[in-house]
């Protein structure tokens, strides 16, 4: 654990130093010479043939711009996934990082999809978002990088066989395949997927959050609801709640009740569930994105409320043990630890809302007033310790 904490601190304090000065001194190396010819060999390419480690006998050219995504890679990188990016660093991980030699991607192989997984980090396990760290030239020339340390890309016409998000989300409706065993299939979703990666499964005959998925989106082969079978979503599971069948979403009045499905529409990068709550006239605009926090990664979840009546309104948590308080922060934020699945640590952030529990279940209590917007924020941890809530207390939010 300490070493893990002492490896932490090399890779996001000295490493993005280190990078940043050999980044510079490429730049400024290159500047005075802008004719130079460029030996093609410097390039990344889909074949590596290098077998020596960094730092040996080999020279690591710093007069090229186009290695800086192989700098970058060595210095903020290479400690987890190798230095030939076989997954074989130095640090050891309980949950082995990725092996792109041969191409092993679960989140996507396509420059985008790679450019996400750097920034907004894979929740719940070692590798951490880089959205802080890098400007999103510096994530492309990374991800060009790493997909030219796996096997070459056969292109073949993704839209085929899977349906993807590129810049702008989508959202399909369909039946949805069982969750667990012994629960039942839905006959009515929706799976909605963000430009950020992250893709939402919803049963929508009473709308209730099932699961969040990270990396690829939907299967073709049965999109359009003729074929008869359910939907197949491709994305990894970043969290399935309370094991694929939820209770209730909302509670009004301390009561649970249905929700009904208004509507689903685009806002910039998410798509935003409409609904509304049975017998009290409340209106609910439902939306997720992807968030990090620091190296700290995960998703986060919006709620606005039309609320005539300004009756009381609950959220159901979902949270799988006991809430303990970690504190409030610059935001307004407060947040919540509990030992959430698989072992992970789960962190919840309230903002605009109160924690309380009823018959066992955590709920985030809605403030008083019309027309409030609520947002519940989730961050799984592989490995936790309590430094950890200093970051999270003193940090900026990103999106
Ligand atoms: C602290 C260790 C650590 C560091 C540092 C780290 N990673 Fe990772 N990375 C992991 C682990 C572990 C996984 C596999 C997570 C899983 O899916 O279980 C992973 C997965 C990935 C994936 C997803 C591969 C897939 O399956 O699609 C990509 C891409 C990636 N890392 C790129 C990077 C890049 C680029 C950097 C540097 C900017 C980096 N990582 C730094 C630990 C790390």
């Amino acid at each position: 654990m300490k070493e893990i904490v002492v490896s932490l601190v090399c890779t996001f304090v000295l490493a993005p130093v280190l990078a940043f000065a050999i980044f510079a001194v490429s730049w400024w190396g290159t500047a005075p010479d802008p004719i130079m010819p460029q030996p093609s060999h410097l390039a990344p390419r889909n074949t590596n043939t290098t077998t020596d480690p960094p730092g040996g006998n080999q020279v690591i050219s710093t007069s090229m711009r186009p290695v800086s995504g192989r700098l970058l890679f060595l210095a903020n990188c290479a400690s987890c996934h190798g230095a030939d990016g076989s997954g074989k660093g130095d640090l050891v991980l309980d949950r082995p990082a990725r092996s792109f030699k041969d191409g092993g991607f679960s989140f996507g192989n396509t420059l985008p999809a790679i450019e996400r997984v750097i920034a907004s980090g894979i929740p719940g396990t070692p590798m951490p978002g880089f959205k802080q760290t890098f400007t999103p030239a510096q994530r492309r020339s990374i991800a060009r990088y790493v997909q030219s340390l796996g096997p070459p890309i056969i292109k073949s016409d993704p839209d085929a066989t899977q349906m993807v998000i590129t810049d702008r989300p989508r959202v399909v409706r369909g039946e949805l395949a069982s969750l667990g065993a012994d629960l039942p299939s839905h006959p009515r979703g929706i799976i909605a997927g963000g430009t950020d990666g992250l893709s939402w499964e919803y049963r929508v005959d009473d709308v209730r959050l099932l699961a969040v998925r990270q990396g690829g989106f939907v299967q073709l082969r049965n999109w359009d609801g003729r074929s008869g079978e359910p939907l197949l979503p491709q994305g990894r599971l970043v969290r399935l709640i309370d094991d694929g069948g939820p209770d209730a979403s909302f509670l009004v009045d301390g009561r649970p009740v249905r929700s009904v499905l208004k509507g689903t529409a685009f806002e910039s990068d998410t798509i935003v569930i409409e609904q509304l709550l049975d017998d009290s006239d409340i209106a609910v605009e439902e939306a997720g994105r992807a968030i990090t926090i620091g190296p700290l990664s995960g998703y986060a979840r919006s709620f606005r409320f039309g609320n005539p009546k300004n009756l009381k309104v609950g959220i159901n948590l979902h949270l799988v043990g006991e809430p303990k308080e970690i504190g409030r922060d610059s935001k307004g934020v407060v947040w919540y630890r509990t030992l959430g699945p698989d072992g992970l640590v789960e962190l919840t952030g309230l903002r605009n809302a109160a924690l309380d529990e009823q018959d066992g279940s955590s709920i985030a209590v809605v403030a008083g007033g019309t027309d409030q917007e609520v947002e519940i924020v989730t961050l799984l941890i592989a490995d936790w310790d309590d430094s950890m809530s200093r970051t999270l207390l003193e940090d900026e939010v990103s999106t």
